[in-house]
């Protein structure tokens, strides 16, 4: 069985979605690790699955939050996901695990990506500059912010009179099921 990792900031509907999916074994692998960077909604689905959870501060120092991320997550994990997880991922994490960490962002990258680009200011941001159309990407997490080989994409309208939160809400079943469907790809 295939190992992964998620790391969230959030809500955890990403989280959430892919525990429903390693549980009806759409997706062919176990979490054996959750891990937030901050106290957050998203840890109750953690632990309501007997998920090993871990609170991981982002204020600590970087070198000690990188040796705590290093020691949370096992050393034959086979992805790491994730999944509206805030924090920049350390370098050190992506030189033991190159090529197996993935992030999930809201929007068609390279548009609209990079540091502090998340959550509504993406969707604030697409909508000021015109946009008609938007998404999701699943990219390859490398050490640019946001700048990781994309793996996959989803497109999704921008409607008349969309403010960033009615945006959001479209565009988030969509980058839920390319994140499903990515994460799928890529342990088959
Ligand atoms: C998603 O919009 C994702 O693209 C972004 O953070 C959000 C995560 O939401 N990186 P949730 O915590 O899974 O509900």
């Amino acid at each position: 069985m295939k190992k992964i990792a998620v790391l969230i900031s959030g809500t955890g509907t990403n989280l959430k979605a892919l525990i429903e999916n390693c549980a009806n074994q759409n997706i062919p692998a176990e979490i054996v690790q959750v891990i937030a960077d901050r106290d957050c909604v998203g840890k109750k689905y953690a632990i309501e699955n007997n998920i090993p959870f871990s609170l991981i501060d982002r204020k600590l120092d970087a070198e000690i939050f990188q040796k705590e991320l290093i020691k949370q997550i096992p050393q034959d994990i086979d992805l790491i996901v994730c999944a509206g997880f805030l924090s920049v991922i350390p370098d050190g994490l992506i030189d033991l695990f190159p090529d197996k960490i993935i992030n999930l962002h809201p929007s068609l990258l390279p548009d609209f990506g990079g540091m502090g680009m998340y959550g509504r200011k993406v969707h604030q941001a697409v909508i000021q500059a015109g946009k008609k159309i938007s998404g999701a990407t699943v990219h390859k997490v490398n050490k640019t912010v946001d700048g990781g080989e994309i793996l996959a994409q989803v497109q999704v309208s921008v409607l008349d009179g969309d403010s960033a939160e009615t945006l959001q809400k479209r565009i988030a079943p969509a980058e839920t099921a390319l994140l499903i469907d990515t994460v799928k790809k890529l342990l088959i």
